[in-house]
């Protein structure tokens, strides 16, 4: 086979072959293609897009790519839940901890900021000594010790998604529903689960900007789910607005932290809520999602996801101190506040604009070799749909380098939008497939 013949027939909207698509795989894991010629076969999925076939072949070539984790050994039900990428979407982090201390396994698979948007093991990561590259006997260990522990693909595991993600984030070929469908579920099926919640995001801060886009993601990962008998439920959940109030990592575990102790916004407490109650409810912990609903909400008030939280901090080498006393976490060394340039209404604030923001002032990554720098970000002072006066601060942006600050400055002026009409409330869950 020849890789040239393969981008040509992708680029000219024909069906590739599973033997083909997992030659291609295997090929470019093995180191055997260039980037440029995979950076090319990805931008004409990006344009020609793939049949379902292709999509499951690419899938099975991914998870072939690593090891498969058997979590058989582990008793109770293995339920893992992960997001296509938002802006302050930080639900993993609480869901994961609510549903672990329901009895639910959590083996999360996680991955780090792609695009505009952040990552949940970014996140974790700015816990000081918190590790993500377990082993995976050490990820056993901890899931069946806490029932709660996140690794990302790695070496051993999807390494073919480790490969095709950074590149897919340099080329410009994120947003392709097919890529995102393949990257998700080869980490996902890499695992043995019994349930998985995927929570498809859709709007300005989304990689799909329309509803049906999302839907037809959705009914994709669900059905690639189905073929391998594992039940999976997806959300549709509004990404318009970033979700909470932290962009950023170890902001963002601030607030994951908040809203663990039930004292944190309600758009993040409402969606995590229902990740963790599908979560709850595919485990068979409750026989009806409403029960599933009350015991999250019951393991939230009770600070039961706190503990579990803190107890898989400790597990995987972090210092669980961290919740109650940010000071030990990464803090910036200086702010700026973004102010209101009249009085009205905050009708809206463009996710994107800010994920764009936050990941110039260095919270997110320009190449995929660049470090990130953990305590930097923004915090939004109101949500969409505030009153704000003249000179009241909308936001606040910590950062530590002033390279990039202005733009960022620019861009986040830009993501608000003042009226002087109140704004409709909008719905933060869409739909459910599955
Ligand atoms: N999350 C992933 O793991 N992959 C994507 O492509 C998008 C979100």
């Amino acid at each position: 086979m020849r890789t040239v013949d393969l981008i040509q027939r992708k680029r000219n909207g024909e069906e590739l072959s599973p033997e083909e698509i997992r030659w291609l795989v295997d090929s470019y894991t093995r180191g055997e293609i260039p980037d440029y010629q995979v950076a090319a076969f990805l931008m004409a999925v990006y344009f020609q897009n793939m049949t379902d076939h292709e999509v499951g072949a690419m899938v099975d070539a991914m998870i072939d790519s690593g090891e498969r984790i058997d979590l058989s050994s582990i008793p109770g039900p293995k339920v893992d839940k992960h997001s296509t990428g938002g802006v302050g979407d930080k639900t993993s982090l609480i869901a994961g901890p609510l549903a672990a201390a329901a009895g639910v396994k959590v083996p999360m698979l996680s991955g780090r900021a792609l695009g505009h948007t952040g990552g949940t093991l970014d996140k974790l990561e700015s816990i000081p000594g918190l590790r993500t590259n377990l082993s995976i006997d050490e990820f056993r260990e901890v899931l069946a010790r806490v029932g709660f522990a996140v690794i990302g693909q790695s070496e051993s595991v999807a390494p073919a998604d480790g490969k095709l993600y950074a590149l897919r984030d340099a080329t410009a070929t994120v947003e392709s529903p097919a890529l995102i469908a393949a990257s998700i579920m080869s980490k996902k099926l890499a695992v043995t689960l019994d349930g998985l919640v995927l929570d498809v995001k859709v709007g300005a801060g989304a990689f799909m900007k329309r509803q049906v886009d999302a839907r037809r993601l959705a009914q994709m990962m669900v059905a690639i789910a189905r073929r391998r008998d594992l039940r999976a439920q997806a959300l549709i959940t509004d990404m318009n607005q970033p979700l909470g109030r932290a962009i950023g990592n170890a902001l963002e575990i601030m607030e994951v932290s908040q809203v663990l102790l039930n004292s944190g916004p309600e758009d993040l407490t409402q969606i995590s809520l229902e990740l963790a109650a599908r979560m709850i409810f595919l485990g068979k912990i409750t026989e009806t999602l409403e029960e599933a609903r009350d015991l999250a909400t019951r393991l939230l008030v009770e600070r039961l996801g706190f503990m579990k939280f803190q107890e898989m901090i400790a597990a995987q080498g972090g210092d669980p101190r961290v919740l109650d006393r940010f000071d030990l976490l990464p803090n910036a060394q200086h702010s700026y506040e973004i102010v209101s340039p009249r009085s009205g209404f905050v009708a809206a604030i463009d996710a994107e604009e800010i994920g764009r923001a936050s990941a110039m002032l260095g919270a997110g990554r320009k190449t995929k070799e660049d470090s990130i720098d953990p305590a930097v970000g923004v915090f939004l002072e109101v949500k969409v749909g505030a009153r704000v006066e003249e000179g009241n601060v909308l936001c606040r942006i910590h950062y530590n380098d002033t390279e990039g600050l202005q733009d960022a400055i620019d861009r986040i002026e830009d993501a608000f939008r003042i009226s002087s009409t109140e704004p409709e409330p909008r719905d933060l869950i869409l739909e459910v497939v599955g």
